[in-house]
């Protein structure tokens, strides 16, 4: 009697465990990307949750980075109350409408240390009720079809067994899993994850950090005070932030061991190819040997007595970065890992939707291969916009809410595109990879303004927007075309230009135009050349760049704006006094546009002053 009452309570509760559960929006992951999603994903009031393995958000950050310190700066001041502007320099909030989520008041560090991020990440899902479900990690990914209805669902297992079905998957599990390279002797090496972090350990010690990244020259600088000297052995040159305008690449606050370097401190760089083909390690004693391949042939120290690798080390550390991590899905979902050299990244569209994998989603850092090396998306200041960016575009696509635009007057655009140059985040943040869309409606009379749009899709604009749109212009920022790189100098005499006659030289990030009679075709989108962000316009204008990237000044910035637009719309956008349009009605049978619309027409009477001086 007994042992059949437990059997029925064990099937109910087999019953209870093994539901499936459905939302239309499953986010996996929430970290800061999952948590943007999910931001944007609360406030438009969608069916969604956020699938967290871990009992905290952001649990990367309980671990990583080792030595605590952030990279993302915290600027807390920039002598400007806009909200808007500030963004431009705060790399580690993530964006909402509650001003209390702003990460300078987690703060005062400008590198600040991990579990601060942690805190703020805790805040951010806890005050703006974004809907985690924690403690459940899922696996086996997969889709299916009804073949009554016609209708895929993705599918997935919890380690409870139950399965969770949605209609949009969105992966943001972030990079989690460390690259790991393979050569013989593996085993004796060290590894980021958990490589003692405390000096002490490594006095008097010799050792060779494999990695170049920012977090192989943090290590060697937490450590470098205590060793004999340090070894660090990457595929390629250096490739220093400042240079190369990339965030990614080593920044200037974990440099030391470059000084140690050239400074012939015994600290040495050098460039080989970490592999199985290339190098092994060798015990000796107690101690480690390098042996490198070169040509197929190892290297002999009879014919190559003073290879620079002849000494042995003590501790030889992998430090390589992570990767996204593909062994939640299920093999017959088709998940390709991108075409870059490193293979971190997920193979995705420009719209971060998988390129063989219908309605699946990354974002957050995993989403960065289409930006890889060119602008932020891998980091929290440039996929708090890339993730919510493509939520605009999936509220078309799933629930037919169109791209938020705004209607202007075209003699308000210049005013318009002053404020947005001088504010906009955005595309300020993701340089070249987001810009704003001015559609021209009523031959020239009616503006339609975008913010903030993918430009690669630009041939595809009317399709993830929901508008039809024919002739555009861009606007996006942008740094000259052969300034980045890790071979430039970028401190030159020559660096930067103050004429705007010829500001189409300018090398510091900067306003570009690009005016379309046409909307590209994606013929034209991918023949571009690698030194073109997008294809040859009819109209292309420069903003001359700024010491203060304040594009404020009347006859250097805004008048050439002006003639540029005034050209492309072929109307006068010049702005005057109620007095001298009224004069000019008396006097003459054709009044300026600006007349016509804000005092004729009465459609701007609100506006009584000219928005800016003539020159
Ligand atoms: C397919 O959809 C129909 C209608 O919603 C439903 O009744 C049926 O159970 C579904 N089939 C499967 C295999 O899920
Ligand atoms: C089912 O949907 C796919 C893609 O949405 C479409 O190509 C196919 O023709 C549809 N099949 C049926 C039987 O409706
Ligand atoms: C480092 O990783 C390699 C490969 O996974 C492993 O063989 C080795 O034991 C690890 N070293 C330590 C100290 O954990
Ligand atoms: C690091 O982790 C590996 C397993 O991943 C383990 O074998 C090793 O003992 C750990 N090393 C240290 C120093 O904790
Ligand atoms: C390896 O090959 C390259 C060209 O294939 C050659 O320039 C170089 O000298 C070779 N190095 C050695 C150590 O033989
Ligand atoms: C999987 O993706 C690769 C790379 O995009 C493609 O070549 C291949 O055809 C795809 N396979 C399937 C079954 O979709
Ligand atoms: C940049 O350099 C490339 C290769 O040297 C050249 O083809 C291109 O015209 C240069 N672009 C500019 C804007 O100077």
């Amino acid at each position: 009697m007994t042992s059949r009452v437990l059997m029925v309570l064990v099937t109910m509760v087999g019953c209870i465990q093994a539901a499936d559960k459905y939302w239309d929006y499953i986010v996996v992951g929430a970290g800061p990307g999952g948590l943007q999603m999910g931001h944007f994903l609360q406030k438009a009031g969608r069916n969604y949750v956020l699938l967290e393995r871990n009992s905290v958000v952001a649990s990367f950050f309980q671990k990583y980075p080792r030595h605590d310190k952030l990279i993302s700066i915290n600027k807390r001041h920039t002598g400007k109350k806009n909200t808007e502007f500030n963004l431009r320099h705060d790399w580690n909030s993530l964006l909402s409408d509650d001003k209390s989520l702003l990460f300078r008041h987690y703060s005062k560090l400008f590198f600040p240390q991990r579990v601060q991020l942690l805190d703020y990440m805790a805040d951010y899902q806890k005050k703006l009720g974004i809907n985690v479900q924690f403690h459940t990690e899922v696996s086996n990914i997969r889709k299916e079809t009804n073949a009554t209805t016609n209708k895929t669902v993705f599918l997935m297992d919890d380690q409870n067994g139950n399965t969770l079905k949605c209609k949009v998957l969105i992966v943001a599990s972030g990079l989690s899993k460390p690259v790991e390279p393979t050569f013989e002797g593996r085993e004796f090496t060290e590894n980021y994850s958990n490589v003692s972090i405390n000096p002490d350990d490594y006095e008097g010690k010799t050792v060779v950090i494999l990695g170049r990244g920012n977090s192989a020259f943090e290590l060697a600088e937490s450590i470098y005070g205590s060793t004999n000297f340090i070894h660090m052995i990457g595929r390629s040159r250096v490739r220093l932030s400042w240079a190369t305008h990339y965030v990614g690449d080593l920044r200037a606050v974990n440099v030391a061991l470059l000084d140690t370097y050239q400074l012939k401190s015994l600290d040495a760089v050098l460039e080989a190819t970490v592999h199985e083909e290339a190098m092994r390690l060798v015990k000796v004693k107690d101690r480690l040997k390098v042996v490198v391949n070169m040509n197929g042939s190892e290297i002999s120290l009879q014919n190559y007595d003073h290879f620079p690798m002849r000494e042995l080390y003590d501790k030889v550390i992998v430090c390589f970065g992570f990767q996204f991590d593909n062994s939640i899905f299920s093999s017959s979902l088709n998940i390709t890992k991108s075409e870059d050299e490193e293979d971190k990244f997920p193979l995705i569209g420009y719209d971060y939707q998988l390129r063989d994998v219908e309605d699946l989603y990354i974002a957050g850092g995993a989403s960065h291969g289409p930006d890889y090396r060119k602008s932020s998306g891998g980091f929290i200041h440039g996929f708090r916009y890339t993730g919510s960016r493509p939520h605009r575009m999936l509220e078309w696509k799933y629930e037919g809410v169109p791209w938020p635009s705004i209607s202007i007057l075209s003699t308000d655009l210049l005013a318009t595109i002053i404020k947005r140059i001088n504010e906009g985040s955005g595309f300020y943040q993701m340089f070249g990879m987001l810009g704003d869309v001015m559609a021209i409606r009523s031959s020239g009379e009616e503006i339609e303004y975008l913010e903030e749009v993918p430009v690669n899709l630009l041939d595809r604009l009317s399709e993830i927007t929901g508008h039809s749109y024919d002739e555009v212009i861009v606007l996006i920022l942008q740094y000259g075309a052969n300034y980045s790189g890790p071979d430039k100098d970028v401190f030159r005499s020559d660096r930067a230009t103050a004429q705007p006659e010829i500001s189409y030289k300018s090398n510091f990030l900067h306003p570009v135009f690009f005016h379309y009679r046409h909307l590209p075709t994606a013929e034209q989108m991918s023949s571009k050349t690698k030194y073109e962000i997008l294809p040859r316009p009819d109209h292309m204008h420069h903003i001359v760049e700024d010491f203060l990237t304040l594009w404020d000044a009347p006859s250097s910035h805004h008048l050439p704006l002006r003639r540029y637009l005034e050209t492309v719309l072929d109307r006068d956008l010049r702005t005057f006094y109620a007095s001298d349009c009224f004069e000019m009605a008396m006097l003459h049978q054709m009044v300026p546009l600006y007349c016509q619309q804000y005092y004729l027409s009465g459609r701007g009477i609100v506006k009584a002053e000219p928005l800016f001086q003539q020159s």
